[in-house]
């Protein structure tokens, strides 16, 4: 029997290699909805976290116009709080996080960039930087929820999510737009 076993569990994990496809987890999403409602809970962890690491970035932060654009996206994260419980709501589930690795790995990041820049010029334009890739995520994660909400027909969800995609555009542009008229050539 047990030469048996070991047999057919060899055999599987040859297939795996071959066919180079990840096994499903037991608890694995199998409808649109579950991987909505799955991300949904990724993307409330990391903007809960954004409303701590904010303030950081803020007290780091030299360039008055820098300061400013995170004191009021700070605002924004909050909301942004606010609209994923809407959704949670709205679909008649309990809010609830679940930790997003990306998330954590971004502001692990910033948190270096701050610690390896003297404070001035050179640790804003690492700021920007840092904050821009957290908007990146953030754009590419709400681009795709309102995706899932639009086919999933979740009108609540789906008003809600476009509202804070578009501020976070808004955002990275006026990121963007504050790195190349000051900080860059200040840093350089
Ligand atoms: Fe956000
Ligand atoms: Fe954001």
């Amino acid at each position: 029997m047990e030469t048996k076993k070991t047999t057919r569990k060899a055999v599987s994990k040859t297939a795996t290699k071959k066919t180079g496809k990840t096994p499903a987890k037991k608890n694995a999403a199998k409808q649109l909805k579950d991987l909505f409602e799955d991300s949904l809970k990724d993307i409330y962890w990391a903007e809960k976290a954004l409303v701590k690491a904010l303030p950081k970035m803020h007290k780091n932060a030299t360039d008055k116009k820098l300061k400013m654009a995170i004191e009021q996206h700070l605002n924004e994260t909050e909301i942004h709080v606010k609209r994923l419980e809407e959704c949670f709501a709205a679909l008649g589930k309990k809010a609830q996080a679940k930790k997003c690795d990306a998330m954590q790995g971004l502001l692990d990041e910033g948190k270096s960039i701050m610690e390896e820049t003297e404070a001035g010029a050179v640790r804003d334009a690492g700021i920007v930087a840092a904050a821009q890739k957290v908007e990146h995520y953030e754009i590419a994660t709400y681009g795709s929820l309102a995706a899932y909400a639009k086919v999933l027909k979740e009108k609540i969800c789906l008003k809600n999510l476009l509202a804070t995609l578009n501020e976070e555009k808004k955002c990275d542009e006026l990121l963007t737009k504050i790195a190349d008229t000051a900080i860059n050539s200040k840093a350089k």
